[in-house]
């Protein structure tokens, strides 16, 4: 993606928050000298555990750390700690890192820009570089974070559209919690689950385009009304797909109306040519759709929900496998009382039921993000 093309002068961007993460409060004062003629508000940590308590409540835009930082008994490896713990939380991991250093040397570079710094500098500082490098920064972090809001404005639509019908209530959490339940059943790495998470809110996002004499249309829809309800697949493929962030959501979207066996929509795609986020997301669509109360039918109860969905399977529409999982995990004794903990304030769960606990955080953070 290119960047646009704004002017390298200060006031261009704002008065952006940087965070001076060094030990040596001279080198700090260095640093405030060398930006204060640029409209930066400038915060100061003098170890990692301080930078990250401004983090928590702080919005910053750029980090500047020394490598040489205490914490780790002051070795090297300190502002290369600091570094990957930045980038580990998605919280902070599209925070540009300068990190500065008088070790010259290829391999401390490389091993830097490893661990996740976005760029590196070395010592002796030379203002003029260093102001030119951190507005280049801060004017990547700007095209980011239009891009960050761009999807956050996107997760609103979504929830806008599933509004629209007020008998689904949460659907769209229980949703990413049942599909992220099942991705975590499944063994799926983090990346996928927070896809699922994703497409838990985003899989219906294009029946923003569909009208709601069709939506919400009590009676049998008739050929040309189904073809537009069949559209809100693609439709919403469409609407997500300039979005590289929601690259790994797009098959969850267009994919979770086809069937097993091939009879579906909109791609037809028969077994494992369904991308499998897309047949979880579409287990757990239909599981909470059954097992939920609506004004033309009342929920059925999970064995009864479980029976239909093994039908379903047995009649070729479903991943016969995948089901079986499912019907397994929904049967575990302690499913609902576990579905319910995910949702009950924090605290409430039992504290014993470490894997309940960590699935709750993870739920809790992609919540958060999705959320934010
Ligand atoms: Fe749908």
């Amino acid at each position: 993606m290119s960047v646009p093309s704004t002017p390298l002068v200060g006031e261009s961007l704002g008065r952006a928050t940087i965070l001076l993460v060094d030990s040596v409060e001279i080198n700090r004062q260095l640093l405030k000298g060398i930006l204060k003629a640029g409209p930066f508000r400038l915060l100061e940590a003098r170890q990692p555990s301080d930078a990250f308590a401004i983090l928590d409540r702080e919005h910053v835009d750029l980090i500047i750390a020394d490598l040489m930082l205490p914490e780790v008994g002051g070795s090297m490896d300190g502002g290369l700690d600091f570094c990957r713990r930045l980038k580990a939380h998605r919280r902070t991991r599209l925070i540009p890192i300068l990190i500065l250093t008088s070790v010259q040397g290829i391999d401390n570079e490389v091993a830097g820009l490893e661990s996740g710094a976005d760029e590196f500098l070395i010592k002796p500082l030379q203002p003029a570089v260093v102001r030119t490098r951190v507005r280049t920064m801060l004017r990547n972090k700007r095209t980011i974070d239009s891009l960050e809001e761009a999807e956050t404005i996107l997760f609103a639509l979504a929830q806008t559209v599933e509004q629209r019908d007020q008998e689904t209530g949460n659907h769209c959490q229980r949703l990413a919690a049942l599909s992220v339940a099942l991705g975590t059943a499944l063994g799926l790495p983090e990346e996928d689950l927070v896809a699922l998470y994703r497409g838990g809110y985003l899989h219906d996002i294009g029946k923003i385009a569909i009208p709601d004499a069709i939506l919400f249309k009590r009676g049998v829809l008739n050929e040309e009304e189904w073809a537009i309800m069949r559209s809100h697949t693609w439709k919403g493929e469409e609407i997500c797909h300039r979005m590289r962030s929601l690259a790994p959501v797009l098959p969850i979207i267009r994919n979770h109306h086809e069937k097993w066996d091939g009879t579906g929509y909109p791609d037809s795609l028969a077994g494992e040519q369904i991308p499998l986020m897309a047949r979880i997301l579409q287990l757990a669509d239909i599981y909470d759709a059954l097992t939920s109360r609506r004004s033309y039918k009342s929920a059925y109860t999970p064995e009864e929900a479980v029976a239909m969905i093994q039908k379903e399977a047995g009649m070729g529409w479903r991943d016969p496998e995948l089901v079986s999982v499912f019907v397994e995990m929904v049967r575990e004794p302690n499913f609902v009382a576990r579905s319910a903990a995910l949702f009950a304030p924090t605290g409430d769960q039992p504290a014993e039921d470490a894997e309940l606990q960590s699935m709750r955080e993870s739920l809790a953070r992609m919540s958060r993000e999705v959320l934010k």
